[in-house]
């Protein structure tokens, strides 16, 4: 609705007021294209043909409603009675697991303004095979010295993290060989003795095998004789490298290295980090497991790479150093500074997202990143999509509210793995002014004006409104309320100029700046505000030269003066 006043000074000008109910926008309806929040692992294990009762790949998305697609090696997933999935929750569920439900998968996740995705995730087999049937075998070794029994024909088993060598002696799979400083298992599944007693004989067999921990399977190998021959005296041994593995880990996950020695009697062993530290177990960084023999580094750092030194000692006699390194890699990651951000873009304005991928230094480098909206490769040609700077920066041009609002995203490949980064574009559009105050008024003593202004943004932001005043003498400041200044609320869309309170209308006199604003676009609005208040207002007789009489009006302001020929 829109109204006007009239005041009915007829000197002054009329007052024209604007009046609209004002739009009061929350951010609640958000119209955003989704953005996928659950984190996924690179493998999944499951076994075959087994009933599953804990098989569940969680998708989550945020924004408004959304709807769930899960792909197979690129083809969707249709709901069956073993594979079950939620197209509201995100949920896939495993009950069964047969040969063609192994592979690589994705989750799409979709709203009426894009697609997001996961990143692409294998589901595995979880397995254990069996040993081949083999014939016994003997072993010699001399009492006192290092013995190794080698876990012969080790079958596949997946995940390596489920997955645990365990050394039987004697008939049946009753007992066990336990680690201790003498005896331990080295990073293959081989068994060691560091050194050998008589008894360890015992005429018993020695049986490694393979625990599987998600399946609790346990398979065992055949059987190994240890002969002993026996050792005239007590040897004057010093510790010797038997066994050392290299560690890899992924950024922040977990890696272990292994050392051992072998030597009577058995060694201890001492870790030395890359920067010259000798390692404690109490170290948060590090645990040192296995009498010493394993040094797990969790939480990995690019700067934990290096080689790390391990020695045995035996009564303050050390081996030489031995080196292992430990090599923290990582799938491509972002770096930069402004890497990937959601951006929201006036209609006809320019997105910029940035992918600068790589790798951790020493390793290869990724693949040039490539681009997908809503998980469909980018069609290039057209002049919508500038992607420059070896593919690292995509601008999309001329933005427009339904063909380019989405969520886009970035892939980079290298020896270590994929990275997909997702950003959302939203277009919005700029802030429209509907209604506003004239660029001047007059005012004078006794008068109310209002300064109402109308203005439209997206319905996603909310508006803000500032008022700022200046001067005649050029000094500026915000606008508060006070005895003839009064800002609406909550939306502060509305100023009256009252002066019917004051005895000076030149207090309110000057320019008036309002800017409306959100975070994505501002538009300001000025009006001058002066006044015309005649102190003195009478005619008077000027002689001229001539001898004529003229009359002029004469108006006097706080200005100054002012004549009018009548
Ligand atoms: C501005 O505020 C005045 C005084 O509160 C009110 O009379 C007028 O209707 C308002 N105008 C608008 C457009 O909100
Ligand atoms: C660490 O592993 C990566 C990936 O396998 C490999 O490219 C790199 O050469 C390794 N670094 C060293 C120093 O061995
Ligand atoms: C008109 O106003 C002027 C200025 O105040 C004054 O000097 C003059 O006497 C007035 N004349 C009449 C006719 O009132």
């Amino acid at each position: 609705a829109v109204y006007q006043t009239i005041t009915m000074d007829w000197r002054l000008c009329l007052v024209l007021l604007l009046t609209a109910l004002t739009c009061v926008v929350w951010g609640q309806d958000d119209q955003m294209p989704p953005k996928m929040i659950s984190t996924f692992k690179n493998e999944y294990y499951y076994p075959r043909d087994s009933i599953l009762t804990d098989a569940s790949i969680n998708c989550k998305a945020w924004n408004g409603q959304i709807h769930y697609e899960w792909k197979r090696n690129g083809v969707v997933v249709p709901n069956s009675q073993f594979v079950s999935i939620d197209g509201s929750t995100g949920t896939l569920k495993f009950v069964k697991i047969a040969n063609e439900d192994y592979g690589t998968y994705q989750c799409f996740a979709t709203n009426d303004y894009g697609t997001s995705l996961s990143k692409l995730f294998k589901v595995k087999e979880s397995r254990l095979g069996s040993f081949p049937a083999g014939d016994p075998e003997e072993v010699r070794c001399k009492q006192f010295e290092h013995c190794k029994i080698q876990c012969r024909d080790k079958p596949i088993c997946l995940p390596d993290s489920q997955c645990r060598v365990q050394w039987k002696i004697g008939v049946g799979t009753k007992s066990n060989v336990y680690n201790n400083i003498r005896i331990g298992v080295d990073g293959n599944g081989d068994l060691h003795i560091m050194w050998t007693k008589a008894n360890d004989w015992n005429g018993l067999q020695y049986r490694c095998g393979v625990w599987q921990e998600q399946r609790k399977i346990f398979v065992v190998g055949s059987d190994t004789t240890l002969r002993i021959d026996p050792a005239r005296s007590i040897p004057n041994s010093e510790p010797i490298s038997v066994f050392k593995k290299n560690g890899k880990a992924m950024y922040g996950g977990k890696g272990v290295l292994r050392c051992m020695f072998s030597g009577y009697p058995a060694p201890d062993v001492e870790w030395i980090s890359p920067t010259k530290e000798v390692i404690k177990d109490t170290d948060g960084k590090y645990a040192i497991s296995d009498f010493g023999r394993v040094l797990t580094i969790s939480h990995a750092e690019p700067e934990y790479e290096g080689f790390y030194i391990c020695k045995g000692i035996i009564r303050k006699v050390e081996s030489g150093p031995e080196r292992v390194f430990f090599n923290v890699t990582s799938a491509p990651i972002l770096t930069g500074v402004n890497q990937m951000r959601d951006e929201i873009v006036l209609v006809g304005k320019k997105a910029t997202f940035r992918c600068e991928a790589e790798s951790l230094p020493n390793e290869e480098p990724p693949t040039f990143p490539i681009w997908k909206k809503n998980g469909v490769y980018l069609v290039i040609d057209g002049g919508k999509y500038i992607i420059s700077e070896n593919s690292k920066l995509l601008e999309v041009i001329d933005v427009q509210k339904g063909s380019d609002t989405g969520t886009y995203q970035c892939m980079s490949e290298n020896s270590e793995g994929v990275l997909l980064k997702e950003a959302i574009l939203k277009v919005i559009d700029p802030i429209t002014i509907r209604e506003r105050p004239l660029g001047s008024y007059k005012i004078v003593l006794g008068d109310v004006l209002n300064l109402a202004v109308v203005a439209d943004t997206d319905p996603s932001l909310t508006l803000q409104y500032k008022w700022m005043f200046t001067d005649y003498q050029g000094n500026e400041k915000e606008i508060e309320n006070s005895e003839y200044w009064k800002i609406s609320w909550p939306n502060n869309n509305n100023l009256t100029i009252d002066v019917t309170q004051v005895t000076d209308p030149g207090v309110v006199t000057g320019v008036y700046q309002l800017k409306i604003y959100h975070n994505y676009d501002q538009k300001v609005i000025y009006v001058t505000i002066e006044t015309d208040i005649i102190t003195t207002e009478n005619e008077s007789e000027v002689f001229l030269p001539d001898g004529q009489i003229q009359l002029y009006h004469m108006f006097q302001n706080h200005l100054g003066l002012a004549f009018s020929e009548k």
